[in-house]
């Protein structure tokens, strides 16, 4: 499975995704910039991407407090979420992401 994510320079980069892993896990282990600083715990914000609008419905909704949460980030748009609260899944495969200043910063 492939997870297609694109860094602050507009560069897309196609990244091995495993079965189970979050978005935030997938992008830190293909050496992107992820600073997701709290470990995955929804604390933090600094794993906030963009997620395509062609593939944002295919996501699970947003739970309370991944909402409250990304309150925290910069930029935040209708598309925005936490990349630790995105598990990958057969269904996922090929999902396009792109990184923002939080988790690059
Ligand atoms: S890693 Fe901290 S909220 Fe996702």
């Amino acid at each position: 499975m492939k997870l297609l994510v694109t860094d602050l320079d507009g560069v897309e980069h196609s990244v091995d995704a495993m079965l189970n892993w979050t978005v935030m896990e997938i992008i830190r282990d293909g050496d992107l910039p992820m600073r997701a600083e709290c470990g995955g715990s929804c604390a933090c914000a600094t794993c906030h991407v963009y997620v395509d609008p062609d593939w944002a419905a295919k996501l699970p909704a947003m739970e309370r407090e991944e909402r409250d949460t990304l309150d925290g980030g910069f930029e935040i748009e209708a598309n925005s979420r936490l990349a630790c609260q995105l598990v990958m899944t057969t269904e996922l495969d090929g999902l396009r992401v792109t990184l923002t200043k939080d988790c690059a910063g």
